[in-house]
């Protein structure tokens, strides 16, 4: 496909719809159109499953979880990144299979080539040209967090999961590091935003 397909990922508070914003406006104006987007949400289907699995009290099952996760993803490949590769675009999207991976898996204990299978579907087997991941100990990001006020249904769950979520990102990191970057999440959003751009420009095509 002609465009190019950039996924950010990390555990809570790890500062990536900043990151995404500022990256937006930065690579805006440089000749291709820059679409962001995020996870789950994005379209109007992905935005009701988000109220649904952010914002319940009876938490529901992993396997149900997922595949409500799926569905969003499903809609939002259909419906806007694929559509938007396809013409050219830059695609930064906050979130994508790998958080399903990480979370679904790691973190709830659900089979990770379930997950994979799962995602492949969704996906139609589309993937992230590069994968940004923001790396940040756990207490420091679900600090940041619920300073922020913003706390949500996954920030609520106990530092074991989180510590999970955080080793099955880095995990994947590892796995596949032509594709995957950890940046440090830890140090102040302009260093952060500095080192994410020099990622994507090195792994661009011109
Ligand atoms: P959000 O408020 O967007 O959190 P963040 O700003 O950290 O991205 O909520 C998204 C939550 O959904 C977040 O806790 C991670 C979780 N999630 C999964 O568990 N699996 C997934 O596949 C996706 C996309 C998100």
């Amino acid at each position: 496909m002609a465009g190019f397909f950039v996924a950010l990922e990390g555990g809570e508070g790890a500062g990536k719809s900043s990151l995404l914003r500022a990256l937006g406006e930065r690579l805006q104006g440089r000749g291709r159109e820059v679409v962001l987007t995020r996870e789950p949400g994005g379209t109007p289907l992905g935005e009701r499953v988000r109220g649904i699995i952010l914002g319940q009290d009876d938490a529901a099952g992993p396997l149900a979880e997922l595949l409500l996760f799926e569905a969003a993803r499903a809609q939002l490949v259909a419906t806007v990144i694929r559509p938007a590769l396809e013409r050219g675009a830059t695609v930064l999207c906050d979130r994508f299979g790998a958080s399903s991976i990480a979370y679904q898996g790691y973190g709830r204990g659900l089979a990770r080539d379930m997950v994979e299978r799962a995602n492949a579907i969704a996906t139609g087997g589309l993937t992230p040209d590069i994968t940004l991941l923001l790396d940040l100990p756990v207490e420091a990001g679900l600090a940041r967090r619920a300073g922020a006020g913003g706390a949500n249904h996954f920030d609520r769950s106990d530092v074991a999961f989180h510590e999970r979520v955080r080793a099955g990102f880095l995990a994947l990191a590892a796995e596949d590091p032509g594709r995957w970057r950890v940046i440090d999440a830890a140090r102040p959003l302009a260093a952060v935003i500095a080192a994410a751009l020099a990622e994507i420009e090195a792994a661009a095509p011109a």
